[in-house]
C-alpha cells in the first residue's frame, strides 16, 4: 500500500521520468507504439474519456469502447503528464458500463460504444455481433489482464479491484457461449475467440482460486489442443487478421501463465513457435503479404489494409517490411480496416517477450525471400464447417504465389459462412511499381479440389453441376496501365492462361467498383469479376486449369 502510493507520488512528480517507465520497447515496437498513439491522441475525447468511433463509415459523434481500452494500455505504458489519470477514467467508465444482469446472454460483456441504447430494450434488440459483440469480453478481458499484470502499481487500489471483478463477470458471461446455441458460434475451431476465452478463464480462475473457472479454462485448452495438434495449425488457418489475435492471446498465456500448471500456459510457447513456423513459410517478404489460402481475410492485398499479422511483423522487423515506406507514404488511417491498428499499443507492450519466444529461423524467413521457390503443404481442420481436414498447398516464388485449400464443407464460405472473407484459392503477383495484383476464387460451392504446381493451378468442384460458376476477384490494373479489362490478356504483370478444364474458357468479366459497375466492392477492394460458366447442359464435373507467366 505504502509502496504503491510512493510510486504514484513519484509518477506524478517526475512526469513519467525513466523511474516509472516499466517497458523499454525495441526500436521497431517503439515506432509502432508512437505511430499508433499519435492517432489515439488525435481522436481521444477527454470530455468523456473515450476515443471517437473510428470505423468505416465514420460515425457522426459516437465513441468506441474496445479501442479505448487498447489506448488505455498505451497511456499506462507511456505514463507521461496526465496519462495515468486518463487511463483510470477510461477503466472506470468501461467497467461501469459492463453488463450486470446475470440472466441475459450478454452478461459481463462490454458496450460496443458508450452511447448505445440498452441492449435488450424495446428499441434495441439483442443481435449477436451487432448490437452486442460476444468477443468484446475476450478482447477487453485480455487487455485488462495485461493492465493488471504490467501496470497495476500505477492504479488506485479500487481500480485494481474493479479490474478483477470485471474479469470475473466477463469470464462467467463467456461461459454462456456454446457453439451452435442461441446464435453463437464459439466452437473450438473459432481459434482466436476460443483462445481468448481459454486464457481469460485460466488466468481469472487462478486469481480467484475458483476451481470451476480454472477447470473451464483447462477444458477449453484441451479442446483447442485436440484440434491444433492434429496438424500443428490453427483451425482458423492463416487469417492475416485473426492469426494475429490468436498469437496475441497465446502470448498472454505464455507470459502470465507459463509458470503455473495451466495447460494453455504451458503449451503457449510451443504453439506460438508452431504458428510462426508455418506463417513464416507463407509470408512472402517480397510481396509483403501472407500467401493464400486465407480464412477470414479483410482484403486481398495486405499492402492496402491493416492486418494484425502485419503489426506483429512490424514489431519484429520494422514498418518497411510490411508497408513499402518508399513508394507508399500514405498514413495508416487511409487504409481499410485502419481501426484494427488501434490494437498496436497492446501488441507493442507484449512484443519483446513475444519476440523472445521465436527461433532465429523464423525471423530470417520473414526478412527476405530465400533463393529458391518452394511449396508449403499442410492441413487445417475447422469443424463443424469442415467434414474433413482441408489440404493446403501453396507455391511461393519471389514475385508470384499460388495458395489453395481443398475442402469439403457443410456450408458455402467456410467456417464463418462468408465468401467475402474465405479465400481458398489465392494468386498474387508483384507488378512493375511494386504494387500487388491478385486473382482469387470467390467461393460459391461447398467443396473444392485444388492442385498447385509452379506457375499452374487446377480447380475442380467435385459436387458441382452445369449451374456451377468459378468467380475470380481480379485486381484492377495499376494506374497508367490498361484501364479496362475485357479479356484476361488485358491483365497487367501476369499472363493468365486458361489451358483446360470443363468450363467455357471465355469468362464473363464485369466490374465491382466503389461508385459504379455491376456489383459491390469487397472490404473496400474494387475488382474485376471474372466468371467462368459451364457449357449449357454439360454433364461434366466443373473444372478450370490455368497456367501463369510473369
Ligand atoms: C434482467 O434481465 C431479465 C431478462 O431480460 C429481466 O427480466 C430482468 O428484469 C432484468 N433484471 C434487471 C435487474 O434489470
Ligand atoms: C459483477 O456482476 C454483479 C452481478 O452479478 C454485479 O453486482 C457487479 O457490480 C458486477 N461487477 C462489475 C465490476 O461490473
Ligand atoms: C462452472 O462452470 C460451468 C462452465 O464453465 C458453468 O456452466 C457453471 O455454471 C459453473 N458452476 C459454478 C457453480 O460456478
Ligand atoms: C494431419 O492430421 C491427419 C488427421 O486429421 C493425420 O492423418 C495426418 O497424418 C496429419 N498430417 C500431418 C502432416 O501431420
Ligand atoms: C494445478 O494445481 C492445483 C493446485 O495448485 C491443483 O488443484 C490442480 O489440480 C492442478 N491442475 C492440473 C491440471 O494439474
Ligand atoms: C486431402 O488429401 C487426402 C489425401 O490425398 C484426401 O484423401 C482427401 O480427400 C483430401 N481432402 C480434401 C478435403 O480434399
Ligand atoms: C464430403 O463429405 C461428405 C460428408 O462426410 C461425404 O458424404 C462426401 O462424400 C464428401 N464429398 C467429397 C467430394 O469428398
Ligand atoms: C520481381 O519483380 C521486381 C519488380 O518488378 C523485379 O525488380 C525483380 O527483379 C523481380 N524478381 C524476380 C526474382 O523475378
Ligand atoms: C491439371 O490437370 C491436368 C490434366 O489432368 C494435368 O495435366 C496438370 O498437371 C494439372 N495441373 C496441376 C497443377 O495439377
Ligand atoms: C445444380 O445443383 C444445384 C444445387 O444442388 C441445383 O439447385 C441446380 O438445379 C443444379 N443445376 C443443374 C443444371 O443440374
Ligand atoms: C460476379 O459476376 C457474376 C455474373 O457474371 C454474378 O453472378 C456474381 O454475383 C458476381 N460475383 C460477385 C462476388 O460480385
Ligand atoms: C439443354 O437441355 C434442354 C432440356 O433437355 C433442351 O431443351 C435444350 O435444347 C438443351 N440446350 C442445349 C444448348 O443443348
Amino acid at each position: 500500500m505504502l509502496h504503491k502510493n510512493w510510486l504514484r507520488v513519484c509518477s506524478s512528480a517526475l512526469l513519467g521520468a525513466s523511474l516509472v517507465h516499466s517497458h523499454k520497447l525495441s526500436e521497431h515496437s517503439q515506432s509502432l507504439f508512437d505511430e499508433s498513439m499519435t492517432i489515439g491522441d488525435a481522436i481521444y475525447d477527454p470530455s468523456v474519456s473515450y476515443l471517437r468511433y473510428f470505423y468505416y463509415p465514420l460515425a457522426a459523434g459516437p465513441h468506441e469502447t474496445r479501442s479505448t481500452v487498447w489506448y488505455s494500455v498505451g497511456l499506462l505504458q507511456r505514463n507521461q503528464d496526465n496519462d495515468v489519470d486518463e487511463a483510470v477514467k477510461i477503466l472506470r467508465n468501461v467497467i461501469g458500463d459492463q453488463e450486470k444482469n446475470t440472466t441475459v446472454q450478454w452478461y459481463g460483456d462490454y458496450t460496443v460504444y458508450p452511447e448505445q441504447p440498452t441492449v435488450g430494450s424495446p428499441a434495441y434488440p439483442p443481435v449477436i455481433y451487432n448490437s452486442w459483440d460476444p468477443n468484446w469480453r475476450g478482447f477487453i478481458g485480455t487487455a485488462l489482464i495485461i493492465i493488471y499484470e504490467e501496470f497495476r502499481r500505477l492504479l488506485p487500489d479500487d481500480v485494481q479491484g474493479l479490474i478483477l471483478d470485471s474479469l470475473y463477470n466477463s469470464t462467467v458471461g463467456d461461459t454462456y457461449r456454446v457453439g451452435g446455441v442461441d446464435g453463437d458460434n464459439l466452437y473450438p475451431a473459432y481459434s482466436n475467440a476460443y483462445l481468448m476465452r481459454t486464457v481469460v478463464s485460466s488466468w481469472t480462475g487462478r486469481k480467484f482460486h475458483d476451481a470451476n473457472m480454472t477447470a473451464a479454462g483447462e477444458t477449453d485448452a484441451l479442446e483447442f489442443l485436440g484440434l491444433f495438434d492434429r496438424n500443428h495449425t490453427l483451425s482458423e488457418f492463416n487469417g492475416p487478421t485473426y492469426a494475429g489475435v490468436s498469437l496475441y492471446a497465446l502470448t498472454i498465456a505464455a507470459k502470465y501463465l507459463a509458470s503455473t500448471n495451466s495447460t494453455i500456459g504451458q503449451n503457449a510457447p510451443r504453439l506460438i513457435q508452431e504458428i510462426w513456423e508455418y506463417e513464416s513459410h507463407l509470408w512472402n517478404p517480397s510481396l509483403r503479404n501472407l500467401a493464400g489460402p486465407w480464412d477470414r481475410s479483410y482484403g486481398y492485398d495486405m499492402n492496402n489494409y491493416v492486418a494484425i499479422m502485419s503489426i506483429w511483423i512490424w514489431t519484429l522487423l520494422g514498418k518497411d517490411h510490411v508497408w513499402n515506406t518508399d513508394t507508399f507514404s500514405s498514413p495508416i488511417w487511409t487504409m481499410t480496416h485502419a481501426d484494427d491498428f488501434q490494437i498496436s499499443p497492446v501488441l507493442a507492450v507484449l512484443s519483446s517477450f513475444h519476440k523472445s519466444l521465436l527461433p532465429h529461423s523464423v525471423i530470417t524467413r520473414l526478412s527476405s525471400f530465400p533463393e529458391d521457390d518452394y511449396t508449403y503443404t499442410g492441413h487445417a481442420f475447422a469443424p463443424p464447417a469442415d467434414y474433413s481436414p482441408r489440404n493446403i498447398t501453396t507455391w511461393l516464388s519471389t514475385n508470384l504465389t499460388i495458395g489453395t485449400a481443398s475442402f469439403n464443407q457443410s456450408v458455402v464460405g467456410g467456417f464463418s459462412m462468408d465468401s467475402s472473407s474465405f479465400s481458398p484459392s489465392v494468386v498474387q503477383w508483384g507488378r512493375s511499381d511494386e504494387s500487388i495484383g491478385y486473382f482469387n476464387l470467390y467461393p460459391t460451392e461447398t467443396a473444392l479440389i485444388a492442385e498447385v504446381a509452379p506457375y499452374s493451378l487446377n480447380l475442380t468442384y467435385p459436387l458441382g453441376n452445369a449451374s456451377s460458376t468459378f468467380t475470380f476477384v481480379l485486381a484492377s490494373n495499376l494506374l497508367g496501365a490498361k484501364r479496362d479489362i475485357s479479356t484476361l490478356d488485358d491483365v497487367e504483370g501476369l499472363r493468365i492462361g486458361v489451358v483446360g478444364g470443363t468450363v467455357d474458357p471465355v469468362p464473363e468479366i464485369s466490374f465491382c467498383g466503389l461508385v459504379g459497375g455491376a456489383c459491390e466492392v469487397i472490404h473496400g477492394f474494387e475488382f474485376w469479376n471474372v466468371t467462368f460458366s459451364m457449357p449449357v447442359n454439360s454433364s461434366s464435373i466443373p473444372s478450370v486449369w490455368f497456367d501463369f507467366e510473369l
